[in-house]
């Protein structure tokens, strides 16, 4: 029996029976979707409609069931609370079924009730994946349906720890008239699976395809909806994948977990540093480790400059991968205006190595280095790092958490750190490691020290 359904202006709230392109009420375009009306019941929310005083309420204690890869606990905050609905979004390919298969087989080996549904692939089509990864007598339950009202008295009836869905784009309530993948149909499904978690205590694995536009249907109109949002990341040229937190009502969204595809499917990698630093030249102009803060951990990188002469005279290129452009284009004019340099007939090339994306300053003074080594045509030693913002008049101002950059450097060999003179009085003389630190104050000093 299909339930009443209205289509409902998400501008303004007017309620059609049918759809509209345009709002008859506000005006706007293309903002009707069609939404289910249920009456709200009290059987129908989980919460306690009794007003309660705060001194009475009890602290839950919650247990988090932690996942088998130890990297992946710290992104859920510690593991995975019993009822709540986590959202790991991700562009197709990306590996997000592969993670999910890889957590159930964990979950499973540990003793939970593992239920695993797929609306997009056949089982046969999962059991190839999982045979990839090596899944064998797993107790893992597997369920290929796209009906939600199916697939949630299905779920009830075995009654797992820990449930998986994916994706949220396949999946429909035959509460709607709408077909699977549109918002309406996104939002319900996500809804129901909330109530479903919630009422049951199921710790539940919302999977949903995100593209680069952000995404039409997508698990963006769901980040208010579930308790975890989590972007799983990567390059398709490139085998790191970094997942990290949006939105964590049970712990903080600073962490990240940062993996590499292989042929067995994803591993943590435990030393992102030496990871992303392993086949950098030593020798060569133009390169420089910074030491940025990625989630909540430090991590080293490598910055590479290019610049060579241009065959568009009056409007040369300047190609940033991994940084932000504006940004980097900011400190070619310090280095341009404040150190002398004219690149008026030159590309320039900066790029992260092995398809990092950074967004911090503490990562200007290792661009303006990398590219003034290339300029000058002088290497840049390997036993050095660096890190500090730059201001627009060439100053290099305190970046956060400098010793936990240190720490890291050090525990990769580095021995000389070029940082903020600002950032070294602030600094315990016992905690720094042993290294040699080098204050500098602004861009000239960085590179009277270096060249
Ligand atoms: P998948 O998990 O299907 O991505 P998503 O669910 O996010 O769409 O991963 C697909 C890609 O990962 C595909 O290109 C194949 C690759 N892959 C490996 O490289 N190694 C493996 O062991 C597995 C299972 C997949
Ligand atoms: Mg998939």
């Amino acid at each position: 029996m299909k339930q009443k359904t209205a289509f409902i202006c998400q501008n303004c709230g007017f309620h059609s029976p049918k759809w509209l392109g345009r709002c008859p009420n506000c005006g706007e375009w293309n903002t009707l979707i069609e939404e289910v009306e249920e009456k709200v019941t009290a059987e129908f929310s989980f919460l306690p409609s009794e007003p309660i005083l705060y001194e009475k309420i009890k602290e839950a204690k919650r247990e988090r069931i932690k996942t088998g890869i130890e990297e992946l606990n710290p992104v859920l905050g510690g593991g995975v609370v019993p009822g709540s609905l986590v959202l790991i979004g991700g562009e197709p390919g990306v590996g997000k079924s592969t993670l999910l298969l890889q957590v159930s087989r964990d979950f499973a080996a540990q003793g939970e009730g593992v239920l695993y549904v797929s609306g997009e692939e056949s089982l046969e089509q999962i059991k190839i994946r999982g045979d990839r990864l090596g899944l064998q007598n797993e107790k893992l339950y597997l369920l290929a349906e796209t009906n939600l009202e199916r697939i949630i008295a299905r779920a009830e009836k075995l009654n797992p720890q820990i449930f998986v869905l994916d994706s949220i784009q396949t999946i429909f309530s035959s509460k709607l008239s709408s077909g699977p993948g549109t918002i309406s149909q996104v939002r319900e499904v996500a809804n129901q699976v909330f109530r479903f978690a919630k009422k049951n205590q199921i710790a539940s694995f919302l999977i949903g395809h995100i593209t680069k536009e952000g995404s039409l249907a997508g698990p963006k109109a769901l980040e208010h909806i579930v308790d975890v949002v989590l972007y799983f990341e990567g390059e398709r040229d490139h085998s790191h994948r970094v997942l990290r937190a949006l939105k964590n009502r049970f712990g903080p969204v600073s962490e990240l977990a940062i993996f590499e595809m292989g042929t067995r499917g994803l591993q943590a990698i435990a030393n992102p540093s030496a990871f992303f630093l392993k086949e950098r030249p030593t020798k060569e102009a133009g390169s420089v480790v910074i030491c940025t803060i990625k989630g909540s951990r430090p991590l080293l990188a490598e910055i590479q400059a290019l610049v060579s002469s241009t065959l568009f005279t009056g409007n040369p290129r300047r190609m940033t991968i991994g940084l932000d452009h504006f940004r980097v284009a900011m400190l070619l004019a310090i280095i341009e205006r404040k150190l002398g340099f004219s690149f008026a007939g030159e590309d320039i090339y900066i790029n992260v190595a092995g398809g990092l994306t950074i967004d911090e300053p503490a990562t200007d003074l290792g661009v303006i280095m990398a590219v003034v080594s290339c300029l000058k045509n002088k290497v840049i030693p390997a036993d050095v790092t660096v890190f500090g913002e730059a201001g627009l008049s060439g100053e290099i101002r305190s970046v956060s958490q400098p010793l936990a950059r240190l720490k890291e450097a050090h525990s990769l060999g580095f021995q000389r750190v070029i940082m903020p003179q600002g950032n070294i009085s602030q600094l315990d003389k016992e905690d720094i490691p042993d290294m040699k630190l080098v204050g500098v104050k602004n861009v000239k000093q960085a590179l009277s020290v270096i060249f």
